[in-house]
């Protein structure tokens, strides 16, 4: 044993194994180490065949990203997939788990690859900003063909042992004995003597693209149309286009040098950034690997509106069994038709097969009678947001729901301790926040009231992760964190539009940043009247939202709000009635409305989003800012490329921020008053996105 890989030998075949826990990722020590056996193995003459292979739960899962913030060390990792390819045995990875990045390179660096028909292979590097940067963008494309590596490498999908089987990545599939298998594979090539299998050498797969790249091109095309200003997509296409331009050896140095542009880019931080953040938000305290996790086999959604479908949606498409409880037939039928239609046309769309879409839909039930609530092991509360409404609800799940049955609600803003006190099992009692569409979008806020159990907490986040969310635990406050953050920066649209600013410049603004959507054109596309009736029940006001609402303008669903809507039409046009409302209520107020320059806009969209995300931290309401961080990237469309506000406060500077901040204030808008909080880290030179409370 060398580090963290040993050797030994079977027969006149060598095992290599790799054994760092938790997913044999290629540390420093890992690579020395495979680079050391390999050295012993040249040096014997008892030896006639390689096995790579992996202790633990998982092939190598990828290069370590923790190193990356550091300078790189010897043996660097396309360095060492090179030594494997040119080594004169012949070599075999046995794949087991997942191998992935910089794992499945080093497979690809082995002449061949036998795998355990549970493995999954990908090149997710795209996904953390950067591409595969160890020979993987060269590679693929001679094992799979380009199209497939493509594909794979500019989506970083993972693809299944029997797919990549069929696309020539895998050369054997097994159902048990891995080691052993893999063994014989070795042996038997070994003895038969056949020449070595390179696939830098092999350029079969390139050729036919090579003569006539059109269908390659019409499909790097489409995939540089939904790169959305993010630099990795664009670098990956680049690289696998090499293949067909280049020879192997210049093609990996362009793919070393796109490699390292990425590595150091802001992008890739941030990405890397929110890939460990979610780790982390997973540690929630109090909660540890002795807090048991309740059994949940069932489940009611109360209240089949909106929320209530998607929910069901986001369970049945986890293969959980759903019934959707709601009085009103009307509401019933329209749920069961947009669930039917919504499965339909992801089958049509190719995003999962027919099979699927009819065994989802055979796992949602619907019925009027709430009785049924007593079957389930998880009740998820999504009536009309309305106190009273919601404690007559819990009440009544007192009576009927099974003892130890977890009882969640789905309130954007409503206190859950008052909920739970409807209630005789106060800490049963937890907050299951899901975003609109609830099937579609990744976060879900955990939101932890006074009393909620710690089985309880962990449960919720367990079957978060089974229905493949971003889970983030919470605390109580008017609208937990991305609610609470929204409101902040709302107040701030509606100071911008009385000063001067109009929906469409304040909208560009946004877009500008990265958001896929302004938020006037966002308030109109969910409905005004949302956060009108929420300020309402709070006792706030928002002058101009308040006024379009008055005016029955609830944005698309009534063809005006903030823009007016042409009949069938989704696309905002700048309308004169909001622009003369605005102007008038500007003059009512006494402002004298005057020009704002875009760079203005954005600070001030994006600053009291930092400002108040530091009010949450010192609260307690968050634990971390990287949670901060995970809930408007995955919930509210912040640029992923900038990590989230409190990473992108980090990277502007947090002196830099408070600067701004007092700028804006000095203008005599409170709201922007630096939190303490920022100033503190400034002064202290730490990071806002590493606060722990
Ligand atoms: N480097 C360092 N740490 C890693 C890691 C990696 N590549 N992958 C996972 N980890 C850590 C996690 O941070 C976590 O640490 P923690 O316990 O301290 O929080 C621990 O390993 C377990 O990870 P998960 O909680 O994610 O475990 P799962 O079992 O849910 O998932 C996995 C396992 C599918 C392997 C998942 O961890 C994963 O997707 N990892 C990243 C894979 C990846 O992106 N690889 C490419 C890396 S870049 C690269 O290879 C560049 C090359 O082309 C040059
Ligand atoms: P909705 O108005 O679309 O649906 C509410 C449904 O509840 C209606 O179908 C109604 O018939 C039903 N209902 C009323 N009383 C009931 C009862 N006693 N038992 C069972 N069903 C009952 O509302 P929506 O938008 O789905 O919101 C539901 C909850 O989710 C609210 O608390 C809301 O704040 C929250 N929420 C809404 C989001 C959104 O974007 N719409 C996002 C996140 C949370």
């Amino acid at each position: 044993m060398s580090g963290n890989v040993s050797l030994e030998t079977r027969g006149r075949v060598a095992l290599i194994t790799v054994d760092n826990p938790p997913v044999n990722a290629l540390s420093h020590a890992v690579r020395a180490g495979i680079a050391a056996r390999l050295d012993e193995i040249a040096a014997r003459d008892d030896v006639d065949a390689v096995v790579l292979a992996c202790a633990g739960r998982t092939f190598i899962a990828g290069a370590d990203i923790r190193e990356f913030n550091a300078p790189p060390r010897e043996p660097h990792l396309p360095d060492l997939v090179d030594r494997l390819e040119s080594f004169k045995l012949p070599i075999v990875a046995a794949i087991h788990g997942t191998a992935l990045g910089g794992g499945l390179e080093i497979a690809l660096g082995c002449h061949y690859r036998v795998a355990l028909s549970s493995a999954r292979l990908g090149l997710p590097e795209v996904k953390l900003g950067l591409l595969p940067g160890a020979g993987g963008t060269q590679r693929l494309p001679r094992a799979v063909g380009p199209e497939t590596a493509l594909e794979m490498i500019v989506t970083g999908r993972m693809i299944a042992a029997k797919e990549a089987h069929g696309a020539g990545l895998l050369d054997a599939v097994v159902e048990d004995d891995l080691i052993a298998e893999a063994i014989g594979f070795a042996a038997a090539r070994a003895e038969r003597n056949a020449p070595i299998r390179r696939l830098s050498k092999m350029d079969e797969k390139l050729e036919a693209c090579r003569r006539d790249p059109s269908s390659f091109e019409g499909k790097a095309q489409k995939m540089l149309a939904r790169a959305k200003g993010l630099d990795a997509p664009v670098a990956c296409v680049e690289a696998v286009r090499n293949t067909l331009t280049m020879d192997f050896v210049q093609g990996q140095k362009r793919e070393r040098e796109l490699f390292a542009q990425l590595k150091q880019g802001e992008q890739s931080k941030a990405q890397r950034h929110l890939f460990f953040a979610e780790r982390k938000a997973q540690k929630v305290p109090g909660i540890d690997r002795q807090t048991g996790e309740r059994d949940i086999r069932k489940i009611a959604v109360l209240g089949a509106g909106t929320m209530g479908s998607g929910i069901a949606m986001a369970f049945a498409s986890a293969g959980l069994p759903v019934v959707l409880i709601d009085p009103d037939d009307k509401a019933r039928e329209r749920a069961r038709a947009t669930i039917e239609s919504n499965y339909q046309k992801s089958a049509e769309r190719g995003r999962i097969t027919p099979d699927m879409a009819e065994r989802a839909l055979t796992l949602v039930s619907m019925t009027g009678d709430f009785t049924q609530v007593a079957e389930a092991d998880l009740v998820i509360e999504a009536v009309f947001e309305d106190m009273a409404l919601k404690k007559k609800v819990f009440a009544d799940l007192d009576r009927h729901a099974k003892e130890g049955a977890i009882l969640a609600s789905n309130t954007s803003y409503l206190d859950l301790d008052e909920i739970a006190t409807a209630t005789s099992r106060p800490r049963d009692v937890v907050g299951m926040h899901f975003f609109s569409p609830a099937n579609v979008m990744r976060l879900l806020e955990v939101v932890r009231a006074t009393q909620t159990a710690p089985d309880v907490l962990a449960t919720v986040i367990g079957i978060g992760r089974k229905l493949g969310k971003v889970s983030v635990t919470v605390g109580l406050a008017y609208g937990f964190v991305g609610n609470r953050m929204l409101l902040a920066r709302n107040m701030e649209v509606e100071n911008l539009l009385l000063e001067g600013a109009r929906p469409q410049e304040i909208d560009a603004a946004a877009t500008e940043f990265g958001f896929a959507m302004g938020p006037c054109a966002v308030g109109d596309l969910s409905g005004l009247d949302i956060g009108w009736r929420a300020r309402k029940a709070a006792g706030l006001k928002g002058p101009v939202a308040d006024a379009l609402c008055e005016r029955g303008r609830f944005g698309q669903k009534t063809g005006q709000g903030y823009y007016r809507y042409e009949d069938g039409s989704r696309t905002p046009l700048p309308d004169p009635e909001t622009e003369a409302l605005i102007d008038e209520l500007a003059a009512e107020r006494g402002i004298t409305r005057r020009p704002i320059e875009r760079q203005a806009i954005t600070e001030r969209l994006i600053l009291p989003l930092i400002n108040e995300a530091a009010h949450i931290l010192t609260e307690g309401v968050a634990l971390r800012g990287s949670d901060i961080d995970l809930i408007w990237v995955n919930g509210y469309g912040f640029p992923r490329a900038k990590g989230g506000p409190a990473f992108h406060a980090d990277q502007l500077g947090l002196d830099h921020v408070v600067a701004r901040l007092e700028h804006h204030a000095g203008g005599g808008n409170e709201r922007t008053k630096p939190a303490p909080l920022l100033t503190e880290l400034a002064q202290s030179g730490k990071r806002l996105s590493e606060y722990e409370g």
